[in-house]
């Protein structure tokens, strides 16, 4: 009998399609992650583990999981896996790519326009009681209309993110490892290099992956060349910023604000510095947090383990 482990909640539809395929091993919660103690003694005698970006993949679940065959991880982002070390031991990681796009673009948005119009603070000043009367500035943010707007990561989600935006009347420029003229034709996004982007962008959007080339991207000479209103959003992965250098650029007014939706360690430390600043709005990791898309993206890694269990083949396999 195969088994399958599953390290949270989830729905009992997906639950019943995996017991067709063997004998399942559910965390049950949904808010907390299996602890590692008890992943590694159930990855021992498992076929096919359905994941979440909490489990960190490396050497020692490779060593414990001898018959492990897929990891299907519930995220389009894999960086929690080392790649290379599964295919060494013959696994098949596999991800939920374009089912989540649209979600996580519309989240990018939301959080745009929030930081843009401060709906955050003035939603905690009226439930504080401290509205008084209507000012001709309170509150006042910044346009999103008419203004240039900077991509860095034009993959699905950066693309999904721009399409949203040609109906604010922006100027879209991007920066990507690779130019994409489809967007280019289509959203009238202008490819730049990354200098250009930080200094003409008004908002600095990170739709990225996390790989060695982007890690840090976002340093203290990136915050530096941006223009001291600027506001940046951060929708791609923690890491990709350096958040002691963000701490320092919104302190001393080098950038207006951010909103971040991930972080370098999630959850995020209670005594978190960007956790006492007004011009910061920070997000529990939302970005594909709808119930349509997590239901797509569990389905999706239910067929992969399936694909492979059955066929030996994954539909969104990511490693050779
Ligand atoms: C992803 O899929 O990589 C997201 O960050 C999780 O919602």
């Amino acid at each position: 009998m195969k088994k399958i482990v599953v390290t949270r909640k989830i729905p009992a539809e997906f639950l019943d399609q995996l017991e067709n395929l063997g004998e399942v091993e559910v965390w049950n919660s949904e808010y907390e992650p299996m602890p590692r103690e008890r992943f590694l003694t159930e990855i021992k005698d498992a076929t096919a583990c359905l994941i979440t970006l909490s489990e960190r993949i490396d050497q020692e679940v490779f060593e414990a999981a001898p018959h492990l065959k897929v990891i299907a991880n519930m995220a389009v982002g894999y960086d929690n896996i080392d790649l290379q070390l599964a295919s060494r031991h013959d696994v098949i990681v596999t991800n939920t790519p374009s089912v989540l796009t649209e979600a996580t673009a519309e989240l990018g948005v939301t959080l745009t326009l929030s930081v843009a119009r401060k709906v955050i603070e003035a939603q905690d000043y009226v439930k504080q009681g401290k509205w008084q009367s209507w000012g001709p500035y309170l509150f006042a943010g910044k346009d999103l209309h008419g203004a240039t707007v900077g991509i860095f990561g034009m993959g699905d989600i950066g693309k999904a993110y721009a399409r949203r935006l040609t109906g604010f009347n922006t100027t879209i420029l991007y920066h990507n490892r690779s130019r994409h003229l489809q967007a280019e034709q289509e959203l009238g996004a202008r490819y730049v290099d990354f200098e250009t982007l930080l200094k003409e962008s008004d908002f600095v959007v990170c739709t990225a992956p996390l790989t060695s080339e982007t890690e840090n991207k976002f340093d203290r000479a990136a915050f530096n060349q941006m223009k001291n209103d600027a506001i940046f959003i951060n929708i791609g992965r923690g890491p990709i910023v350096d958040e002691e250098a963000l701490v320092e650029a919104l302190k001393h007014n080098e950038i207006a604000a951010c909103g971040l939706d991930v972080l370098r360690e999630e959850p995020i430390r209670m005594d978190h510095p960007l956790l006492d600043m007004e011009q910061a709005v920070i997000l529990p990791h939302i970005g594909s947090a709808t119930k349509e898309t997590r239901d797509n993206m569990i389905q999706l890694c239910v067929d992969n383990i399936e694909g492979v269990l059955q066929r030996g083949e994954a539909k969104t396999q990511v490693n050779d």
